[in-house]
């Protein structure tokens, strides 16, 4: 199994970024949204609490874990938000409807063909501040005042020349 943790610390999306990210991606209601490498959980939270989306997250960290089950738990939102503790190569994302990541370049080019590979027609993938890099996004957005970028992605993946 790849090990990425090294190769991409723990930096939180600001709110509004992450707001942007989960407007961007048009979620529905009862839509499964996947954060890979979720941190302190804001991102899996906020789609679970603010769009009705039922919500996983991938994390390594076991501080991490445990800080955004609190969180998850103190906002009674267990029956939609759930944090696993695992690498998050090992998600399946078959029946993911929205990826976001905000992780590196080289981690999102490890991630992109198991993306290619599971993610379903219709699904859409989020990055904060890395794109992919064959990938050709559907919209690309900058937050103001910080300058945070965000891509966003929809299957079937559109690719560069
Ligand atoms: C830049 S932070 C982003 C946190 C959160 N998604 C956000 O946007 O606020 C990246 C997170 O990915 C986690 N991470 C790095 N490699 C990982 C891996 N292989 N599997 C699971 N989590 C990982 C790190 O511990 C860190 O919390």
């Amino acid at each position: 199994m790849v090990e990425l943790s090294t190769w991409v610390p723990f930096v939180e999306s600001p709110e509004e970024v992450v707001r942007k990210m989960l407007q961007l991606a048009q979620i529905k209601p009862g839509e499964l949204v996947c954060d890979l490498g979720s941190g302190d959980g804001r991102i899996v939270i906020s789609a679970a609490k603010d769009f009705g989306a039922r919500a996983i997250g991938y994390e390594l960290r076991e501080d991490l874990v445990r800080k955004s089950r609190e969180k998850i738990a103190g906002l009674n939102l267990d029956k939609v938000a759930k944090i696993v503790n695992a690498d998050l190569l090992s998600a399946d994302l078959s029946q993911v409807d929205v990826v976001t990541i905000y992780l590196n370049t080289s981690a999102n080019e490890k991630l992109r063909p198991k993306l290619e590979k599971e993610l379903k027609a219709g699904a859409r993938v989020v990055s904060h501040d890395f794109s992919l890099n064959t990938w050709r996004p559907v919209e690309v957005s900058t937050t103001e005042p910080a300058g945070h970028t965000i891509y966003l992605y929809s299957s079937p993946w559109s690719f560069r020349k």
